[in-house]
C-alpha cells in the first residue's frame, strides 16, 4: 500500500472509531425534569398494529444489541423498569455505558411502540 493509501485509511479508521466512541459516551441529550412527555403512560398496549411496528423498529435499532435473549445489552423482557421508567432510558441513554439515547433518532410514539413489542406477550 503507498503511504497516501495508507494515510488515508488511518484517518478514515480514527474517524469511525471516534464517531462509535463518541456516541456512546455523550452526555444524555435530555434530562428528565425537563422533557415534555408526549404520553405519559403506553399508549399502544395491546395494539396489535403498534406491536408489529415496534418489533420492526426493535430489530433494526434495539436488537444489534438486546438480542432476542440479551446480548451486548440486557433481556429487555426482563427488565424491571416498567412505563416512562423503562422509557427515560430510552430517550436519554445511560451514562457511562453503551446504552445510546434515542432522542432525535426515534420518536417518543416509536420509542413507546418498541416498548409495547417488548411488553407483549411471546407468541
Ligand atoms: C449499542 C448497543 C445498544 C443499543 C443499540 C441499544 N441498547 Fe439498550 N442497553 C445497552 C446496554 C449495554 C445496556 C446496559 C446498560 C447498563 O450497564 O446499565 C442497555 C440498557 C437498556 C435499558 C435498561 C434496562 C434495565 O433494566 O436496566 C433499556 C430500557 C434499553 N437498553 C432499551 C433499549 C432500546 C429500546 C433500544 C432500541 C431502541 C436499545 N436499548 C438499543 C446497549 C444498547
Amino acid at each position: 500500500m503507498k503511504t497516501s493509501a495508507r494515510i488515508l485509511c488511518a484517518a478514515l479508521l480514527a474517524g469511525a472509531l471516534g464517531e462509535a466512541a463518541g456516541q456512546a459516551h455523550q452526555p444524555p441529550k435530555v434530562e428528565a425534569d425537563t422533557y415534555v412527555w408526549e404520553h405519559t403512560e403506553n399508549p399502544y398496549s395491546g395494539d396489535a398494529e403498534a406491536i408489529a411496528e415496534g418489533q420492526r423498529l426493535y430489530r433494526s435499532t434495539c436488537y444489534i444489541c438486546h438480542g432476542d435473549t440479551g446480548a451486548r445489552g440486557p433481556n429487555l423482557r426482563k427488565s424491571k423498569l416498567k412505563g416512562q421508567a423503562f422509557m427515560k432510558i430510552v430517550i436519554q441513554g445511560r451514562k457511562g455505558t453503551q446504552m445510546p439515547a434515542w432522542k432525535g433518532k426515534l420518536t417518543e410514539s416509536e420509542m413507546w411502540k418498541v416498548y409495547s413489542f417488548i411488553e407483549a406477550p411471546l407468541p
